[in-house]
Parts: C-alpha cells; sequence; structure tokens
C-alpha cells in the first residue's frame, strides 16, 4: 500500500477553477477513473477521476475552493503509483479543448465585419465524438459574442460552444443527440468573422465539413475568466456530465430541478433530492392508489372549499382505478320487454307477499342473474394471477351496488343459486339498509361473483358500470319506460328495461355477452322461464 496524492491536472492556462462537488468520502474505496472531484470553470466542467482503484485517505479541498494546476486535491492508498508522478501524460478531453482555447486566444484573427460563418466543433483532444446534448438558442436570434450556442458532452465534460462574434443564428447543421467530431460544422451565422472559416471558404474546399482541414476551435475566443456564468433559467440546464447521466438514468427531466451548487448548478444530490420528493408526494391514500387528481389552484378563478374525502371513497377510488386499467372492458346493452313482470309484481304478487315484504323489479333481476350465470359459468369466473386459467367457481354470490351516504358499498348475497324472489327482496333490502347504517360487516361484502348496480329506481337509460376486478362482468340496470315496440303487425306500449353488461373482454367474447344479456331479457320478459 502506499500514499498517492491527486493533483488537478493541467488547466492549460487557467489559473483557477473552482471545487463545485466532491463526490466520494474519506474511507470510501473508489474504482480507477471513477469520479471524485468536479471542477468548474465558467464555460466547462470538468471530472478528475480516480487515478488508480484505491481507498480515499484524505480530501484536501472543500466545496467552493479555488484550486490550481498541480493543487492536490484527494490523498489516495493503493499499490499502484500513479498519475502525480506524471501529471501532464493523460489530459481529459477539457483539459486539451481548454488549452486548444487558450492557444486560440492568442492567435485571434482579424475581424471582417457581417460575414457569414460556420461554427465548427473545435479540438476535443482526441476524443473521437462527443454528443449534442442541447442547442441553446433558436434559428434567428440575436447572438452576442461568447453566448453559447449549443451544449457538448463526452463521458468527463460538458463544454458550452460559444458564439465566436456577436451577430444572427442562420442555422444549425446538428441536433440534439447527434455525435460529433472535431472541425464539424454544428452552426452557421451572420456576424464579424473570428476563428472560424468563412462559409464562401468552405464552400471553395467542395468536401464535406467533416473532411475539412482541422479547423481551428471557435471555443472561447476569449480568456475563460471573463466570461459570464452560463445562463440557468429559460429552461437550460446547469449540470455536469455525471448529473446528466443520473438524471437519464432515474428518467428525471433537469429542467425542474433546482440547483443548489455554485450559479444554480444541479448537483447529484439535488436530483437524488429530487427523486425523493417525487416519491415521497403521494403520500395520501388515494394518491399512493394511482389516483391522480388535479395540482391545479383553482382558487385563481374564484372561491372553493377543500373536503377530505372518507375512506370508503378513496378506497372506491382505488378499486375503480385498479379494475379500469386492469380490464379491457366493453359494454353489451339490451332491453327486456317486462311488461308482463310488472304487472304480475304489481298485481297479483303483491297481494301474496308476506307482511313488511316490497319486491322490486331489483330481486327478479338478481333471479335472472344468478340463472344465467349458471347457464354461461365463464360469467362467474376470474383470471388466475399470470393470466394462464381461467377459475370458474361453483357458488354464486351476487353483490349488489347500494348507494349510501359515505359512498358506494357492494353487500354480498350469498348462494344466490339456492334463493327465490322474495328472498332475494328481502335479503337485498336488508343488506342495503346496513349499509346504509354503517351496520355491514367486512365479510358482508367479500366473496362476489358477479355484481348488479341498478340505478332504474333514479332514471337514465343506460350506462356503462365498471367490472370490479377480480370478477369479470357486472350488470347495470336503467330505468323501465314504456316504449312502441314493432310486434309484427303493429306499434304495442311495452314497458322495456335496459340492461348494460359489461365484461371483461380477455376472458368473455361479445357474442357471449350477447348471449348472456338475450338470455336475462328472455328471463324477464317471462317469468315463468324462471321457473324452469
Ligand atoms: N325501472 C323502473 N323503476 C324501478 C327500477 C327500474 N329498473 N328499479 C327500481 N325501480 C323503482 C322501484 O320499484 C321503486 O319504486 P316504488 O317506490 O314505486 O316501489 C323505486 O324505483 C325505488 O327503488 P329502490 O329503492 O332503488 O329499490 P331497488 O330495489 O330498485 O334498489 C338499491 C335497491 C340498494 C340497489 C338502490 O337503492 C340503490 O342504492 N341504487 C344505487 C346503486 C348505485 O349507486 N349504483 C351505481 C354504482 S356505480
Amino acid at each position: 500500500m502506499s500514499q498517492t496524492q491527486v493533483t488537478v491536472p493541467d488547466l492549460g492556462g487557467i489559473e483557477e477553477v473552482e471545487v463545485i462537488e466532491i463526490s466520494i468520502s474519506v474511507g470510501d474505496t473508489v474504482e480507477a477513473e471513477q469520479e471524485i472531484i468536479v471542477l468548474e470553470s465558467d464555460k466547462a466542467t470538468m471530472e478528475v477521476p480516480a487515478p488508480m482503484a484505491g481507498t480515499v485517505a484524505a480530501i484536501l479541498v472543500s466545496v467552493g475552493d479555488k484550486v490550481s494546476s498541480g493543487t492536490p486535491v484527494v490523498e489516495m492508498e493503493s499499490a499502484v503509483e500513479q498519475r502525480t508522478a506524471e501529471p501532464d501524460t493523460k489530459k481529459t478531453t477539457t483539459d486539451v479543448v481548454v488549452e486548444a482555447a487558450q492557444e486560440k486566444v492568442s492567435a485571434e484573427p482579424e475581424v471582417a465585419p457581417d460575414s457569414e460563418v460556420e461554427v465548427c466543433v473545435p479540438d476535443l483532444g482526441g476524443a473521437d465524438a462527443v454528443e449534442v446534448i442541447e442547442l441553446s438558442l433558436k434559428v434567428g436570434d440575436a447572438v452576442e459574442a461568447e453566448d453559447s450556442l449549443l451544449v457538448l458532452e463526452s463521458d468527463k465534460a460538458t463544454m458550452e460552444i460559444p458564439a465566436p462574434s456577436s451577430g444572427k443564428l442562420l442555422a444549425y447543421s446538428v441536433s440534439v443527440g447527434d455525435k460529433v467530431s472535431e472541425g464539424d460544422v454544428i452552426a452557421r451565422m451572420v456576424g464579424q468573422q473570428n476563428a472560424s472559416k468563412p462559409a464562401a471558404e468552405a464552400k471553395q474546399d467542395n468536401a464535406p465539413p467533416a473532411n475539412t482541414e482541422p479547423v481551428p476551435p471557435t471555443t472561447i475566443s476569449k480568456p475563460i475568466e471573463s466570461i459570464p456564468a452560463a445562463p440557468t433559467s429559460s429552461g437550460k440546464v446547469h449540470a455536469g456530465p455525471a448529473v446528466r447521466q443520473l438524471g437519464r438514468e432515474l428518467g428525471v427531466d433537469l429542467t425542474l430541478v433546482s440547483g443548489t451548487g455554485p450559479r444554480n448548478r444541479i448537483l447529484k444530490s439535488d436530483v437524488q433530492a429530487f427523486v425523493k420528493n417525487r416519491l415521497q408526494q403521494p403520500s395520501s391514500g388515494a394518491q399512493t392508489m394511482g389516483v391522480v387528481g388535479s395540482s391545479e389552484d383553482f382558487s385563481r378563478f374564484g372561491a372553493i372549499e377543500n373536503v377530505p374525502l372518507n375512506k370508503i371513497k378513496q378506497v372506491t377510488a382505488k378499486n375503480m382505478v385498479q379494475s379500469w386499467s386492469t380490464i379491457p372492458q366493453v359494454t353489451q346493452f339490451d332491453s327486456a320487454d317486462i311488461t308482463q313482470l310488472e304487472a304480475y309484481r304489481k298485481g297479483d304478487m303483491a297481494t301474496m307477499l308476506p307482511e313488511g315484504v316490497k319486491v322490486s323489479p331489483l330481486a327478479f333481476v338478481l333471479k335472472a342473474c344468478v340463472l344465467a350465470l349458471q347457464k354461461f359459468p365463464q360469467f362467474n369466473s376470474s383470471l388466475n394471477a399470470d393470466g394462464s386459467e381461467l377459475i370458474f367457481k361453483q357458488f354464486y354470490n351476487l353483490g349488489i351496488a347500494v348507494e349510501t351516504p359515505d359512498g358506494l358499498l357492494v353487500p354480498v348475497i350469498k348462494e344466490a343459486d339456492k334463493k327465490g324472489i322474495i328472498d332475494f327482496a328481502q335479503e337485498s333490502a336488508e343488506l342495503a339498509g346496513k349499509a346504509r347504517d354503517k351496520k355491514l360487516p367486512m365479510d358482508g361484502m367479500m366473496g362476489g361473483t358477479f355484481t348488479i348496480s341498478s340505478l332504474g329506481g333514479i332514471g337514465g337509460t343506460a350506462f356503462t358500470p365498471i367490472v370490479s376486478a377480480p370478477q369479470v362482468a357486472i350488470l347495470g340496470v336503467s330505468k323501465a319506460s314504456m316504449q312502441p315496440v314493432w310486434n309484427g303487425n303493429s306499434f304495442e306500449p311495452r314497458l322495456m328495461l335496459p340492461i348494460s353488461l359489461s365484461y371483461d373482454h380477455r376472458v368473455i367474447d361479445g357474442a357471449e355477452a350477447a348471449r348472456f344479456a338475450r338470455y336475462i331479457c328472455q328471463l324477464l320478459s317471462d317469468t315463468r322461464h324462471m321457473l324452469l
């Protein structure tokens, strides 16, 4: 084990840069090339990588410190001797870009006013290709000298390419995501000719930009220290490559992240805090269930009142979202002629009912449903967890949607196949009463195999009820009304009951659904069928 001092690499003539991030802690084990310190000048972000694998023995600088070439920043323990012995042999892309830029400063050409200028990728210090990650302006924008035109990113550095002179941006020759190499034309602008090659000259070459003679870098035509800090507003992202990488990995839009680093630069910790915050946000019951409401401030438009949702409504919301988003559902509409049924219900039947028992059309619908479920057993089934099997239930438990002051509850009539019309009338009234009085036990709402939602007492011609997972179908009942029905010779006034059958299309075909709905209508149209 030997102690190695990691120093700031050659900064290509820049006197000082700032330590903006320390990515390691004392005692950390680091890999060779792992980022340990991030430095920043006004136009470039530089990651200082670990020269070898080892352990961090000491950190010699703090965030905010100004450092120069050769400043020791970290002490590492490793068996392998490294970088300090030969600090100049391996330069980062950024080092070379910065150096090239500095050379450029001393050899700035004569300036010719108002010529068309091609802006090219500067010397990349041997890097093959770098990615365009941001186009900073719009075509046609007026440009000040040194305004950032676009941002390039390599593995280790983010580079802003500034305008070589003031003028107007005519066109970008690249798009975000393009890989560019040294000498590639990246933009055209009209302005004072500076370090770039005039467009006319490029045309005379009659060769594609990438193949032209090495073009002098157009970047950083002033000493770096004098260039103003990169803007951080207008949706521009001020972050180093490692942070951008982290953002991409986590799917974070960095324009939404507030930077807490120098000049509002986004740090890794900002991205982590952003993600943590987003994960913690859905803290209310409804939100964790995937129910997404509005974050809009409606009080801008008028008076509002916020009323918390009770538990029943939150659970209903969760179940609705779950069922709606997981079941591909279709609704089949039909209508039953219940003229005869209603005549019977209100006539002979009413005289024969036990004291206190009231029978609504719902009791007949329940009876028709259980008979239909027995004839079409796939409507009384559930898909297994991986969707590879259908579980046929040999018991028939009918859920009834009941409106209560606290929200919707669905008590279950168990062993429906063993019950008659009067049983259904009594039990549904009793369960609805319990639900409304909050006296329904938890198991009174469990085990349903099929559900009926009746809005017939209220009105409406049809609706599309949501299948309640893991069930595969639900029957909606709307209000019966007198309709002119063609009997082959003439129109007859008939009392028609609209039904809406929503079903899980993974389990049930449309034709089966049509048959199931038709069968229910037949049973309701002639109550004698229910006796068979
Ligand atoms: N067509 C015409 N009239 C109907 C009818 C229909 N389909 N269904 C019921 N009626 C009549 C009844 O006969 C009764 O009339 P009456 O007072 O003259 O006897 C009246 O409408 C009221 O009936 P209701 O009290 O609703 O009893 P019900 O047995 O039909 O329904 C519940 C019981 C519990 C289902 C019902 O009260 C309820 O809560 N429905 C709402 C369900 C719901 O919210 N579903 C939406 C889920 S998303």
